[in-house]
């Protein structure tokens, strides 16, 4: 497989998968993405045009996806709308670009024969209880709690759908939490560096006792190409990285590391809905195919998350008033 057509490559996990595709492959990349809010070409202007084509377009446009997957060897599908606070407060976009847009790319690898890889969340099997002895795999039940994680399963069950029925050579990952260079400032980790670096206090929904289970980036990149070299048809893969951490601690460490007092944020309005633990069980992928993660020590990944956030100010001062005054709105 030599071309790849990366859908989303100009998001946050989606520039990661292209920049970790052009160190460790010999493959050629053509992004899709139709740059919205959260799309940002900055962050593949570092790549050579020689390997890496962008298009800008939407991945529910058929006749540009046709062409697009015709000429391609594989699909890795990232484009999505993907945050929580957004699909709660208008989620008619979710629907558009999660389902209908994965219903476009099916059809296309469909006609063409294309291997196709899906890459969706956790999300998708709801929460758990803090004190749950067990952690989401492959056999838990959907579940989903918000309208993107709900246009996610949607997404998901149409994977599943194209396999049986068209025999399209499909995998699907779920994946935890991630977090590295590139992420948006409306999430979570890059919003509290951001905050800090602008003497803004950080702000933690309720009392952060929320857990998410966090992994870089670039490790989510090496398992999905793993998958996708050698994953099985038709099967799903969940990638984590045994990061379970609570909201509290998260914001605690980061204001550490940055030289604040530990209890300098705020207490904001919580999220509605909001999922209290999500926790992944890896052991398929690291048994079945290999795979581990590189970044093992979390503090290790989030100094130099937060060096990449205090070196490349111009890549992310451009959204972030934005992105406060949305929060401030909502009282967050
Ligand atoms: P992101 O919001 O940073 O990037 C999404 C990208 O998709 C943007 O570049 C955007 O312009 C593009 N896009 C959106 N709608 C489009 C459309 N209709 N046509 C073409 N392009 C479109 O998202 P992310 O955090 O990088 O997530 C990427 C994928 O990974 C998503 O499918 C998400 O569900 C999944 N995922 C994310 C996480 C996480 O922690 N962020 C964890 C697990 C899975
Ligand atoms: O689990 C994978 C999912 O992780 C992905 O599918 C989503 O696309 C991605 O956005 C992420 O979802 P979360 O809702 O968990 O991420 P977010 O960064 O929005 O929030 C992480 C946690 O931090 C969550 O419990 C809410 C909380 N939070 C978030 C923000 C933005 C705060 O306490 N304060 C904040 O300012």
């Amino acid at each position: 497989m030599s071309r790849l057509l990366v859908t989303g490559g100009a998001g946050f996990i989606g520039s990661n998968f292209v920049h970790h595709v052009v160190e460790h492959t010999d493959h050629h990349v053509t992004v899709l993405d139709k740059l919205t809010y959260a799309g940002n070409r900055a962050s593949l202007a570092a790549l050579p045009s020689s390997r890496v084509r962008f298009v800008e377009g939407d991945i529910a446009d058929a006749g540009l996806v046709d062409g697009l997957v015709a000429a391609a060897d594989g699909v890795v599908h990232y484009a999505a709308e993907t945050h929580n606070d957004n699909s709660l407060n208008y989620p008619q976009p979710f629907l558009q670009s999660n389902v209908i847009g994965t219903f476009t790319l099916l059809e296309a690898v469909r006609k063409h024969g294309k291997r196709f890889h899906h890459v969706s969340t956790d999300e998708v099997y709801g929460d758990l209880e803090l004190d749950d002895p067990d952690r989401f795999t492959e056999s838990s039940p959907y579940n989903p709690s918000s309208p993107y994680s709900s246009t996610k399963a949607a997404s998901d069950m149409l994977v599943r759908a194209w396999v049986r029925s068209y025999g399209v050579a499909a995998t699907i990952s779920n994946c935890s939490n991630n977090y590295g260079p590139y992420q948006h400032v409306e999430k979570f980790i890059p919003r509290q560096i951001t905050n800090i670096l602008w003497g803004i206090r950080p702000k933690l929904y309720g009392e952060g006792r929320n857990v998410r289970d966090w992994i870089h980036a670039d490790d989510h990149s090496s398992a999905v190409l793993r998958i996708l070299e050698h994953g099985r048809i038709g099967e799903t893969y969940l990638i984590g990285a045994d990061g379970e951490k609570d909201n509290k601690t998260v914001v605690e460490l980061i204001l550490t590391m940055m030289g604040q007092d530990a209890d300098a944020y705020d207490n904001v309005t919580d999220r509605n809905g909001h999922d209290m633990r999500y926790a992944i069980d890896a052991t398929k992928l690291s048994t079945d195919l290999g795979w581990r993660p590189r970044f093992r020590d979390f503090e290790r990944g989030l100094a130099v998350t937060i060096d990449w956030y205090r070196d490349h100010e111009q890549w992310w001062a451009p959204a972030k008033d934005a992105t406060e005054a949305f929060y401030a709105q909502l009282g967050q």
